[in-house]
């Protein structure tokens, strides 16, 4: 590593706008995506990896934009191993105060029959791609990808090529999820000892976690050498995802005995990261997440609550507080006014402008009436909707009334807003969703394919509010959409009208001779 006095800190480098991004359906918004790398930035990780600019004006603009606005962070754009990405590249992560260039190439055998390269050609191509990118930018990381997969001495051979020509990270990638900690330690272990030049650059482990072993693979390698560990927020990525933040930065804390090194991250602020990541990304954390997931810090059984009512630590290894999650969870009522709306909301991470607490409010109080207690997950459900409702959504539910039960065919009556204009419409359908759903597509009529519909419970009880997911995909494209009610087929009208207003949009940015086909027919 360049700084000897460093030795025990490990960089953290967040790719959840990147690899996270990736993975099919976790879409954000370019706004959602400055947002979550104003918190990244805030928590302290070192470097954010903000999108990968050639692959579409929306990721060039998100990349350059978060580049502006990152005050602390190093700025990390991807990019392939050609001349065209890295200027791109370049062009998007110069505005920052810290930029980096990260450019990769498959290097396993079958990675490099893609491009149908022989070995000696990919590393005259790595040697004129990375000497590129260092002469653009002072700070460049290089990844062989598929580099578990690859042939020991071709990949000492490539990394010392990166290193030569000016790469001043190395980055290991577990692309297909395959290794197992031993030999991920034993992977970076063989390059520090064998590269030529390896002492003077910072060695990345990138783990996916196909088989469940992402972040073990990821702190076996920190204990080999590697000092910058690739994660994402919640695990996000394609597939199972990949190394979760939450987790490795955890068990450095919780184990600093036996894994005696430090990273720069504010661990209280992973709580509100993890919902807003959750909330964005259209991709619930399961209950049972190490960290984050809802029952991570809850007991059930009477022996644990008894064990933790006379001292926490007989079943927990770390406090609630540590990952800024409040010790009391039920909070407000509809007694509750505006002082304490917003005391709360800061809390939980959201800082509102007068105005917006104003919006919130009522909407707070529609819900304190029909809901006896208000929690935390309540009041962020909430906020997520107010967030994804936008004042410019083509498509609004204003009234439903569905006829469910046992005597079928169920139907929904349905007022939906279509671009100011409300239309009205019966339709029936296989339970009361199928039937809601068969209703906006009579007023919205499309053809994207429903890919995934999801519900769950915000919080516990009769008159919980329930979360759903919709996600739609048309013509190989993808768009979530998410709301939240205590009426479980309201949510999914919602949530259905949302994808679709998420949609329109796309379609706008893809195929802007369509934007038309948004009314009513
Ligand atoms: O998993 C992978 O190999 C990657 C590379 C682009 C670093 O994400
Ligand atoms: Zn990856």
């Amino acid at each position: 590593m360049n700084d000897k006095t460093e030795q025990d800190r490990v960089l953290i480098f967040d790719t959840t706008l990147r690899d996270g991004e990736q993975s099919p359906g976790a879409t954000m918004t370019h706004e959602e995506k400055l947002e979550i790398a104003e918190m990244l930035d805030e928590m302290g990780v070192d470097i954010i990896e903000a999108g990968f600019p050639i692959a579409s004006e929306g990721d060039f603009e998100a990349v350059s934009a978060i580049a502006r606005q990152a005050r602390n962070a190093v700025i990390c754009g991807l990019a392939r191993a050609n001349f065209k990405d890295i200027d791109r590249c370049w062009e998007a992560v110069r505005h920052a105060r810290r930029p980096r260039i990260h450019t990769f190439i498959g290097t396993s055998p079958l990675h490099r029959a893609i491009p149908n390269l022989d070995q000696d050609q990919m590393a005259e191509l790595i040697h004129e791609t990375v000497s590129h990118a260092r002469n653009l930018c002072d700070n460049v990381q290089w990844s062989p990808m598929d580099a578990t997969r690859t042939e020991h001495d071709y990949l000492c051979r490539v990394v010392e090529i990166a290193i030569k020509a000016g790469a001043t990270t190395i980055n290991i990638p577990d692309t297909v999820g395959y290794t197992a900690p031993r030999e991920s330690a034993d992977l970076i272990r063989m390059l520090i000892e064998r590269v030529p030049g390896a002492d003077d650059v910072v060695f990345a482990t990138h783990c996916h976690n196909d088989l469940g072993m992402a972040t073990a693979n990821a702190l076996a390698a920190v204990e080999a050498g590697a000092r910058q560990i690739e994660c994402t927020i919640n695990g996000l990525g394609e597939r199972a995802g990949n190394t979760a933040l939450e987790e490795v930065v955890m068990a450095l804390k919780v184990r600093n005995d036996i894994m005696p090194y430090r990273t720069g991250i504010d661990t209280t602020k992973i709580m509100n990261i993890s919902r807003r990541v959750a909330a964005v990304s259209g991709f619930p954390v399961q209950y049972n997440k190490a960290i984050v997931g809802k029952n991570a810090f809850a007991h059930e059984s009477g022996i644990h609550q008894d064990g933790m009512l006379k001292n926490a630590q007989t079943f927990e290894i770390m406090r609630p507080e540590d990952v800024g999650l409040s010790a009391t969870n039920l909070v407000m009522g509809k007694h509750s006014g505006r002082a304490a709306l917003r005391a709360k909301l800061r809390d939980l991470g959201y800082e509102l402008a007068d105005n917006q607490l104003n919006d919130v409010f009522v909407r707070f109080k529609a819900l304190a009436d029909r809901k006896k207690e208000v929690y935390d997950d309540d009041l962020v459900a909430l906020m997520t909707d107010s967030a994804s409702e936008g004042a410019g959504d083509h498509l609004q539910v204003k009234f439903l009334r569905v006829i469910c039960g046992t005597e079928a065919p169920q139907s929904a009556d349905l007022i939906l807003t279509v671009d100011g204009v409300d239309h009205q419409v019966t339709a029936q359908g296989d339970g009361p969703v199928d039937a809601t759903f068969n209703a906006i597509k009579k007023l919205f009529p499309h053809e994207a394919r429903l890919a995934l519909y999801q519900v769950h419970a915000v919080t516990e009880g009769t008159d919980a509010q329930a979360t759903v997911s919709v996600r739609l995909e048309e013509d190989g494209k993808i768009v979530t959409g998410q709301a939240s009610d205590t009426d479980t087929v309201v949510a999914s009208a919602k949530a259905y009208a949302s994808a679709l207003n998420n949609l329109i949009v796309r379609r706008a940015k893809t195929r802007p001779e369509d934007i038309g086909s948004v009314a009513a027919r």
